[in-house]
């Protein structure tokens, strides 16, 4: 895919705009919305992401995915999340760092059990076509302190003590996600990166703390169905089946 950067000065949020554009039938695929400041950034449900002027990765990639059906729209939180994560491993084994890389359920890049990146997508669906994706990136990468109490952020600076250089990491980004996107939209490579993504799981297969409505429980994460559903075991043996905000995870 040829990535065709938007370089914005400032702006309120990297989706926020693509959204606004996408209306206008004004964006399309390979577009790559990219700012230092965003002064609003957006999180999943009604969290804010917050990110220090000129330290960090904000994007919002456009892409047409018609070669996958919107039933199975959740491979394209797998091969960008694996994207992610593999290229904050690859920095930190450069560095020294001995740190693990995981994805929480269903897209919080994490190391060890700190948050280092978060993805909010966007899907625009027509029938059983995504017309467009809106894929908002924003991974932490030069920020030391964290003001607006998210739970457990963390920074690459904080783990290799260094500067990263926003542009170098964009570019080996977009190619990553370029080859994932490739070789994944092919649905013969689903189970492929199912199997991927499920090694690279937060929590996978052991005995952790949550909660739902209903208040406190103890589960393990089993596995992650297709449409990306969590599946979890109770201690009793039965099987819950988790869709996107229906639990917490107790730290
Ligand atoms: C989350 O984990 O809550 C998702 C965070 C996504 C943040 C990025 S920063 C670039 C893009 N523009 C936004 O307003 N949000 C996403």
């Amino acid at each position: 895919m040829k990535f065709n950067i938007i370089n914005l000065p400032k702006v309120d949020s990297t989706n926020g705009f693509a959204q606004q554009q996408i209306k206008y039938n004004g964006l399309r695929e390979g577009d790559v919305i990219f700012t230092l400041n965003q002064e609003d950034g957006r999180g999943q449900g009604s969290n804010r992401w917050e990110s220090e002027q000129g330290c960090n990765l904000l994007i919002s990639i456009i892409l047409e995915p018609y070669k996958i059906a919107a039933s199975r729209q959740f491979v394209l939180t797998q091969l960008v999340s694996l994207a992610i994560a593999e290229l904050i491993l690859v920095y930190l084994e450069n560095n020294g760092c001995s740190h693990d890389v995981k994805i929480k359920w269903p897209n919080d890049i994490y190391v060890d059990d700190k948050k280092i990146a978060g993805i909010l997508f966007q899907n625009f669906i027509k029938g059983s076509v995504i017309e467009h994706s809106i894929v908002g990136i924003g991974i932490n990468l030069n920020q030391r302190k964290f003001l607006l109490g998210a739970p457990n952020p963390i920074s690459m600076i904080n783990l290799i003590n260094k500067t990263t250089d926003i542009q170098v990491f964009l570019h080996r980004l977009l190619q990553l996600i370029d080859v994932n996107y490739k070789k994944y939209s092919c649905k013969d490579n689903f189970k492929e990166i199912e199997s991927k993504y499920i090694a690279k799981l937060f929590r996978y297969n052991v005995w952790a703390n949550y909660f739902d409505d209903k208040g406190p429980f103890a589960g393990k994460i089993i596995d992650v169905d297709e449409y990306g559903r969590l599946i979890m075991e109770r201690k009793d043996g039965t099987i819950k089946v988790v869709m996107f905000g229906d639990i917490g995870f107790v730290s």
